[in-house]
């Protein structure tokens, strides 16, 4: 069979599998905890102040359409995830519904997101622990604080000569926050999702902290002008070149690019699947619950902080809520918020870099990659892999600016949801008797809002990161006609396909 059209059966990745198993030890509560320990983190800690300095005030629509597109990936996730509990996620259900070749894209695209979110969030978690060792007097060398900050608008050559070495070499603090990481993930999934549940609390509290602190100097003058960048255009790259119109990176719609961020990360709990105890109910409550509960919060987070403070103001911050309590004359209480983010923003490092093993796993399992990527340990830890993982993302944390790390995963990611959406509706009407434990409501509306959001977030990003991936999967496709097309299960017939 040609590799474009070779599928999966989903009969046959449901079923049991030989070989050492991931255990299966969590429930929904685990579920829930991983997912808003995924999901809350340096989008609304620190990705606020990018959005609010693109869209000003209107970043709260920025928010609202993010959310909105989110909720319907996971309304979708949630549906394909209770069908088909495997490890592998988005690239797993797109291997069933839309044939290896999309499935390959799909994985290549989740390695861009899991590995830089883990990135990106330490690139967040280190402007707050900075800014926190500052409160107590300790000042890093500005050279380890931060990394080479290379400004690409004139060119890379332009952008080299510009550098200043001593106001950024490489972000030590993001550097050791994955090292730590990495060595909970290896201690086993148990351990690391009990202690996630504890740090999960003491993020949220930290929030609704800032919250109850901000709402008092609320000034609704902050919001007037609600759209001082417009709502922006899609931009694509050589688009001047091509149209005669100059590219649009500001505006309500290149803030919700970004802001995007800040919702995803209910997908990792989809990579738990095989680990979770009742995965036909516990899914759906863990991803749905999770997105919910996060929507509400960050929308009221994000009124909090313009109404405290103009968007122009905390903008530029590595630590924008901790900024805007210094700023009310809360200097205790930015301290505490920022201690909050130093000890639970790991979580979501941790969370991402669990979810980043286990497509390496699966994609390894099915042959697409070396099969020595599935390897798992006794205890059930991939630890070859793990560390693999740990020591690429280390570097990327070390040299890149948040804003060019969150922008990538943010594409990576808009391919899987896009996959995501289009598989719900694929398998709808190709499969629609298969028994589904979970029935995402008004599949056609949930599936094309899914990839209509996604398409028009990618060309909201900046055109550079639109460039970047679509380098990384011309390089992934290249992989896959060389090898991973000839040495998958399926084209060796080691596995049945449908
Ligand atoms: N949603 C996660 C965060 O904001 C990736 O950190």
């Amino acid at each position: 069979m040609a590799f474009w059209n070779r599928r999966r059966s989903i009969d046959v990745l449901t079923a049991p599998r030989e070989g050492p198993a991931l255990k299966k030890t969590l429930g929904w509560p685990h579920l829930i905890a991983l997912g808003v320990g995924a999901i809350v983190g340096t989008g609304i800690l620190t990705l606020i102040g990018e959005g609010a300095g693109l869209a000003g005030p209107g970043v709260m629509v920025s928010f609202a359409l993010a959310g909105l597109v989110c909720a319907c990936a996971a309304l979708a996730y949630a549906e394909l995830s209770t069908m088909m509990p495997a490890a592998g996620s988005a690239y797993t259900y797109s291997y069933a519904v839309l044939g290896e070749a999309l499935a390959w894209i799909v994985g290549w695209s989740l390695i861009l997101e899991y590995s830089l979110v883990v990135s990106a969030v330490a690139v967040g978690w280190s402007g707050y622990a900075v800014g926190f060792l500052e409160g107590l007097g300790l000042q890093l060398p500005a050279a380890l604080a931060a990394g080479p900050q290379l400004d690409f608008s004139q060119g890379f050559v332009a952008a080299l000569q510009g550098w200043n070495p001593a106001a950024g070499l490489v972000n030590l603090a993001a550097v050791f926050i994955i090292v730590v990481v990495t060595g909970l993930l290896l201690l086993g999934t148990r351990e690391s999702a009990t202690l996630n549940a504890v740090l999960v609390v003491v993020k949220i509290l930290a929030l609704v902290l800032f919250v109850v602190l901000a709402l008092p100097a609320f000034n609704l003058q902050n919001f007037v002008p609600f759209l001082p960048e417009g709502f922006g255009a899609p931009t694509f790259p050589f688009q001047e070149q091509l149209t005669g119109r100059p590219p649009m990176e500001t505006g309500v719609m290149a803030a919700a690019a970004i802001i995007f961020f800040a919702f995803y990360g209910f997908d990792a709990i989809s990579t738990a699947a095989e680990e979770t105890k009742n995965p036909s109910r516990d899914l759906a409550i863990g991803i749905v619950g999770s997105m919910v509960a996060c929507t509400a919060l960050y929308l009221i987070v994000a009124a909090a902080a313009i109404g405290a403070s103009p968007p122009a103001t905390f903008a530029e911050s590595g630590e924008p809520l901790a900024f805007i309590l210094r700023q009310l004359n809360q200097p205790v209480a930015a301290q505490i918020l920022g201690a909050a983010a130093v000890i639970a923003l790991p979580t979501v490092i941790l969370a991402f870099l669990f979810g980043q093993t286990r497509i390496f796993l699966s994609m390894g399992r099915d042959g697409l990659l070396p099969r020595g990527l599935a390897k798992v340990s006794e205890r059930g830890v991939p630890v070859a892999v793990t560390i693999f993982t740990a020591i690429v993302v280390s570097i990327l944390a070390g040299v890149m600016t948040l804003g060019d790390l969150a922008s990538l995963a943010n594409a990576g990611t808009l391919a899987a949801f896009f996959a995501v959406g289009l598989s719900l509706i694929v398998l709808r009407l190709r499969d629609p008797n298969r028994p589904r434990v979970f029935r995402a409501p008004l599949f056609w509306l949930v599936g094309i809002i899914t990839m209509v959001g996604c398409v028009i977030f990618f060309f909201s990003l900046r055109t550079s990161t639109q460039v970047a991936f679509v380098i990384w999967n011309v390089i992934g496709l290249a992989i896959y006609l060389a090898w991973s097309a000839r040495n998958s299960r399926l084209a060796k017939g080691e596995e049945t396909a449908a």
